[in-house]
């Protein structure tokens, strides 16, 4: 796709939650570094009645909130502003949203950049909108947030309303997770080195685990979160997006196409689990109270006030069936109330098929540790000797080749996953985007889960906040010789 920086971007439910804490603050990140093009004006839209001063003002708050003292820059923070207009529309208001469209026509000179931060009930009208004032065509792109839908048929009906409007290669459906350093991290480490690529098949790995943990609950969020659940909130799209950068073949080159063909065949290739697996390959969990670092936190249902069957925890064993992986497990979890806030990728390494220092040597399996948050670490553990004269044969210990990215970078500026995202869609660059195949293919597989869980009768099993998840999750590994990396 040819396309030029755009000049003009449009966030839509700019009021919002994750504008103000993350997309408002992202973009001063890129302003104050003189990334933005130049000419780059913001309209931000949402339904508060706010004029342009009380905005400003909302964008300075979240500024103040969540970007480091040291990084904020008065007059950077004004250089911001000046770029940015706010026109309150209200989503489901047909009038307003035609009045506002007719500003970003007046606005416009160039490409543009409409980013729909609303929920995804919204997306088909506002883009109907769009392309009723002449705003869809050529030269404009439209982003949109997770969750597309809920299953599959209805991400099916919000991919078809957006797609009646927008061509799909001006579709940018956002996972932040591809917008991390630490995922970039992964492709530069796989595709980057010879050494790792030759053993990065089930001939030498013999497990792989993915866990995304979290130790802050729902957030005020209750209201959504509770329509979700674990599974639609971060297993469908951040750890399954995980999972694909992990096990894809090489593509042929960095580019959109080549990246998410090859996502899309791991995704064709998980194994589903039925009924009958759902025991033996799945434990879904909630929360009770419990403690977090020393602080006590209320369950689930107290948190959201009333009761429900919802998921705040999944593990799933999966496989993903094609040669390079035939056999091996990927254990996924996710969960919120965990004690510790870490994304991470841990592949195990097959065993010496034969130890020439006798049984009692214990040599453990070497293991690669892919750390993502809250610091970037790669980790490799190798075997050693322990010194000593070993009179009654060599004893071992498990040594780390340590890479913290933390410390070898610490003077280059830590980007966030929006700064990223936006500066991709405002270039047109859409790699580290979701296709509308992608995220149909891993909602089938999620749906096919849901099924088994219905079928099965599997509810959510109980877990103190401040654990790792119900003891069923322990079981579901260590009935297979493996156990979590914690
Ligand atoms: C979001 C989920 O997509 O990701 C949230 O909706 C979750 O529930 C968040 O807390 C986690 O993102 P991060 O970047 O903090 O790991």
């Amino acid at each position: 796709m040819s396309a030029h920086a755009a000049t003009l971007l449009v966030i839509f439910g700019a009021t919002g939650d994750l504008a103000q804490r993350m997309l408002l603050p992202s973009l001063y990140g890129l302003h104050r570094d003189g990334l933005l093009p130049p000419k780059l004006r913001i309209l931000c839209t949402g339904r508060s009645a706010l004029n342009d001063e009380a905005f400003a003002h909302t964008v300075r708050e979240s500024i103040e909130r969540r970007v480091a003292a040291a990084e904020r820059d008065p007059a950077q923070i004004d250089g911001l502003l000046a770029r940015v207009r706010y026109q309150p529309a209200g989503v489901d208001d047909p009038a307003s949203l035609a009045t506002l469209c007719e500003t970003i026509c007046a606005m416009r000179d160039g490409d543009v950049v409409f980013h729909l931060s609303t929920a995804p009930r919204f997306y088909a009208p506002i883009c109907t909108a769009l392309g009723q004032a002449g705003l869809a065509g050529p030269g404009t792109r439209v982003m949109i947030e997770k969750p597309i839908g809920h299953d599959l048929a209805s991400s099916v009906e919000i991919n078809d309303g957006v797609g009646r409007i927008f061509a799909e290669e001006r579709i940018f459906r956002v996972d932040h997770y591809l917008g991390k350093e630490g995922v970039q991290n992964l492709l530069a480490l796989r595709f980057g080195n010879a050494l790792f690529e030759p053993l990065w098949n089930a001939r030498h790995i013999a497990q792989v685990q993915i866990t995304v943990a979290e130790t802050v609950g729902v957030e005020g969020r209750g209201d959504y979160y509770d329509h979700s659940g674990a599974m639609r909130d971060m297993l469908q799209n951040h750890l399954l997006q995980l999972l694909c950068l992990t096990a894809m073949e090489p593509p042929s080159q960095f580019d959109p196409s080549a990246v998410r063909n090859e996502k899309l065949k791991v995704l064709r290739s998980l194994r589903p689990i039925d009924a009958n697996d759902a025991a033996t390959h799945s434990v879904a969990g909630q929360y009770t109270a419990g403690a977090i670092e020393g602080v006590a936190v209320p369950g689930y249902r107290e948190e959201l006030g009333r009761t429900s069957g919802t998921e705040t925890f999944v593990a799933l064993r999966a496989h993903v069936d094609n040669w390079r992986w035939s056999g091996v497990p990927f254990y996924l979890r996710t969960g919120k109330r965990l004690p510790s806030r870490c994304t991470e990728i841990y592949l195990e390494f097959r065993a010496v098929p034969h130890s020439i220092f006798g049984d009692e040597a214990r040599i453990a399996p070497n293991a690669l540790l892919i750390q993502l948050q809250p610091e970037e670490r790669i980790s490799l553990t190798l075997m050693t000797k322990t010194p000593g004269l070993d009179r009654s044969g060599l004893k071992f210990s498990q040594v780390a080749l340590d890479l913290d990215l933390h410390d070898a970078f610490v003077e280059v500026r830590k980007r966030t996953a929006y700064e990223r995202l936006y500066l991709d869609a405002i270039e047109g660059n859409g790699t580290l985007f979701v296709r509308r195949d992608e995220t149909e293919a891993a909602w089938a597989w999620v749906d096919g889960i849901f099924n088994a869980w219905k079928q099965a009768g599997t509810t959510p099993k109980n877990y103190p906040a401040g654990t790792w998840g119900p003891a069923s999750a322990v079981a579901l590994i260590e009935r297979h010789g493996h156990s979590w990396r914690e």
